[in-house]
């Protein structure tokens, strides 16, 4: 057995830490102080939160923003508003994080799968086209990773079929496509600000738009059915208590003020890794170039063939762990395999199983999401493209080292 490798005794590529998640400071911590000393603790009493609104959706080219406590939430009012309801059914990308999907069980409609393209693991607006019914009513493409989905594409299928088409851009804060910013090139968008996410505030979430009427409906929708001017205890809408608290809003402002650095950041460190990972036998850096002039890098995505390196996607992941490079297997049970849909545990929401009687998930084929969950997707976090190019260079040079190590991996246990 060779001793190269890190995980059988060698020396790492590098035993720094990356840099840490979430970056805050003295900003941060004066504006939580200035808000605890203020009384003015929710949204209803100060202007944080109201202020944020105005300045991201801005920062997104849309006209209005509603901020809400998460990014689920912010995909249900969004479905909400758009009038979605038992009998409709969405178009969703199976390879995202459940609530993209879930969203509309919740609006008590039917998620229809669609797969997505080999090389930017986004949604595939060809099979989009194929999936459409007479019941379509609404697409919600994923910015998978920050990369922005064919919006151009989406956007023409969806005036010639009237649907509605709402950007999960939970992973695509500051990301653009054809010189425009996200969350302006469909109806409306949704972002989250939870924990991991580029810009965030432990929770949260906001629903951007340019429509008015869009607008109003999410905002009534947030805010327990009232409506502007209305009294406080008169509600004329369905909704529910989604605001978020004043603390939230003060930290997403000093989070905004670094986000556009960062976001600048992560776009030149990903352009440079991707180059330099190109060059790897069996990675393959998630494709660029499909009219994106950013990526949003909330992930830097890259497929693992394990042909080449003769072991499973968990074995290479664990020896790149072992050589100081933190990596994830990605979403690695699509949506339509989730519990959740195949045995249809969907609570009181039975709109899609009375719209169709014998939906059955497990039927659902989607080859290329699922090689991509099985064994070839793989992710790095976004906090390690804020590093130094020395940093990318490390990261390069231990995928470089497992390359030519490879005949050593194959004595990894599994685990
Ligand atoms: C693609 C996508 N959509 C929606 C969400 C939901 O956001 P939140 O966690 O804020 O509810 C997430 C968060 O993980 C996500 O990654």
């Amino acid at each position: 057995m060779g001793k190269q490798l890190a995980i059988h005794g060698g020396s790492p590529i590098r035993t720094e830490a990356f840099p840490a998640w979430p970056v805050y400071g003295k900003p941060e911590e004066e504006a939580l102080l200035r808000v605890l000393h203020s009384g003015k603790w929710g949204r209803i009493d100060g202007e944080e939160v109201a202020t944020f609104e105005r300045r991201f959706a801005e920062y997104h080219e849309a006209r209005f923003g509603v901020a809400v406590v998460n990014g689920t939430v912010s995909l249900r009012l969004a479905l909400f508003a758009a009038g979605i309801q038992a009998g409709d059914e969405v178009i969703v990308p199976p390879f995202t994080f459940m609530a993209t999907a879930s969203a509309v069980i919740e609006a008590n409609a039917t998620p229809v799968f669609v797969d997505i393209e080999p090389d930017t693991y986004n949604i595939d607006v060809a099979m989009i086209r194929k999936a459409i019914t007479r019941r379509t009513r609404a697409i919600i493409p994923v910015h998978m990773a920050g990369l922005p989905a064919d919006m151009d594409a989406i956007m023409a299928l969806a005036r010639e079929h009237d649907l509605v088409v709402i950007e999960d851009a939970a992973h695509a804060h500051g990301a653009a496509y054809r010189g425009r910013r996200v969350g302006s090139l469909g109806h409306m968008a949704s972002f989250s600000f939870q924990s991991s996410k580029n810009l965030c505030s432990g929770e949260g979430g906001i629903i951007i738009t340019s429509d008015e009427r869009l607008y109003e409906a999410c905002r009534s929708a947030h805010n327990c059915g009232r409506i502007p001017g209305g009294a406080w205890y008169e509600h004329h809408n369905l909704g529910g208590n989604y605001r978020l608290s004043e603390f939230q809003g003060a930290l997403l402002n000093c989070q905004f003020d670094r986000l556009e650095e960062q976001a600048q950041r992560r776009e030149e460190n990903g352009r440079y890794l991707a180059e330099r990972l190109a060059g790897v036998p069996g990675i393959t850096p998630q494709a660029r170039g499909r009219g994106e002039t950013r990526h949003g890098y909330h992930l830097f995505i890259f497929r693992y063939d394990p042909q080449v390196y003769g072991v499973s996607r968990a074995v290479f992941l664990k020896a790149l762990a072992a050589e100081g490079i933190p990596a994830a297997p990605g979403y690695a049970i699509p949506l339509h395999r989730q519990v959740l849909f195949t045995e249809r545990h969907f609570g009181p929401y039975t709109g899609c199983l009375d719209t169709h009687p014998q939906l059955d998930y497990r039927q659902v084929s989607l080859p290329v999401c699922e090689r991509a969950s099985d064994t070839a997707g793989a992710w790095l976090y976004q906090s390690l493209l804020l590093g130094s190019r020395r940093d990318m260079d490390d990261i390069a040079a231990a995928f470089e080292k497992l390359y030519t190590h490879r005949s050593e991996l194959a004595s990894v246990a599994a685990d």
